[in-house]
């Protein structure tokens, strides 16, 4: 594969029992970018991250993470990746510099105190790191959680609806966080159900649906694929500044009012069907 992408997904499929969840996914992710995967609940997204991070074997198809086949050299695929998952992985007991030194410590990295404070500043949580991570809000913990999957600096970012659950301050921290790991290179996937969260953070979105991925682009991309606009002919209710012109009379012609010298001299017959009609040949409608 070309080694400019982080991530190539080909024909990936992977069923339960009978049921059919990646019926023949296709993704590619170029480095250093964020894409979305939006999905409504149920579609499939947890299930392709899981393979992606080697924790669950696909049926068929191909995944590669950073040029290597998470099905044989799962290893190679583990050192490049992170996961943060929906619920966190924070130990609530310990502090939350306690919690990235345990991971640091874990992952064997060099100085696992010092990569413990530059996460911890990194995150806006250095007044925050000598507390209980169970005294955290749940933007704080998220954070924490997110700042825990990068020690080592992994390239390649897993997160799974980092924000479900979420109260929208909380969600806002989170968004910031990520926007900082895209701004330094890291290669995110991101899971998402809400629209407005892939069209915040991604520089791609793919939807996930049925089984497959039915589009895939930028936000301006996408767009596109819709018609920018459509007539829709409404029955519509007269403004209180149509009725009163239709009162007062303003010169705007009116039904059947093609010289027709006896309603024009009673505009105020049928005040509320004139300016109806009026209002639907103005806007257009075929005649
Ligand atoms: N371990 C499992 N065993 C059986 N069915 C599963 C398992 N994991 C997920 N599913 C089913 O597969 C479908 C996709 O699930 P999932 O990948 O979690 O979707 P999403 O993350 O998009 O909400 C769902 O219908 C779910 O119930
Ligand atoms: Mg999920």
């Amino acid at each position: 594969m070309t080694t400019n992408n982080a991530i190539e997904l080909v024909a990936l499929t992977k069923s339960y029992g009978d049921q059919s969840v990646l019926k023949g996914v296709d993704l590619t992710v170029p480095r250093g970018t964020v894409q979305a995967l939006l999905g409504s609940n149920g579609a499939g997204k947890t299930t392709a991250v899981r393979i992606l991070s080697t924790l669950l074997k696909a049926d068929g198809g191909t995944a590669l993470v950073g040029g290597h086949d998470v099905a044989t050299e799962p290893a190679q695929v583990r050192a490049s990746i992170s996961l943060t998952g929906q619920f966190a992985a924070v130990d609530e007991v310990l502090t939350g510099r306690e919690n990235l030194v345990m991971v640091a410590e874990l992952r064997r990295v060099e100085r696992p105190g010092r990569v413990a404070d530059d996460l911890l500043a990194r995150f806006d949580l250095t007044d925050a790191g000598g507390r209980r991570a169970g005294t955290y809000s749940g933007g704080m913990r998220r954070r924490l959680d997110i700042a825990m999957s990068l020690v080592g600096d992994p390239p390649v970012l897993f997160l799974d609806e980092p924000t479900t659950g979420l109260d929208p301050q909380s969600r806002n921290e989170v968004w910031k966080t990520v926007r900082q790991l895209a701004g330094q290179g890291t290669t995110v996937l991101l899971t998402t159900q809400y629209l407005e969260e892939a069209e915040q953070l991604a520089d791609r979105i793919a939807i996930l649906h049925e089984g497959r991925i039915i589009a895939d682009g930028t936000l301006a991309e996408l767009k596109q694929l819709f018609p920018p606009t459509t007539v829709e002919y409404v029955e519509k209710q007269p403004t209180l500044e149509e009725v009163f012109l239709a009162i007062v009379g303003d010169g705007i012609p009116r039904r059947g009012g093609g010289g027709d010298a006896t309603s024009a001299a009673t505009p105020a017959a049928t005040p509320a069907a004139t300016p109806t009609s009026d209002t639907t040949a103005r806007e257009g409608a075929p005649r």
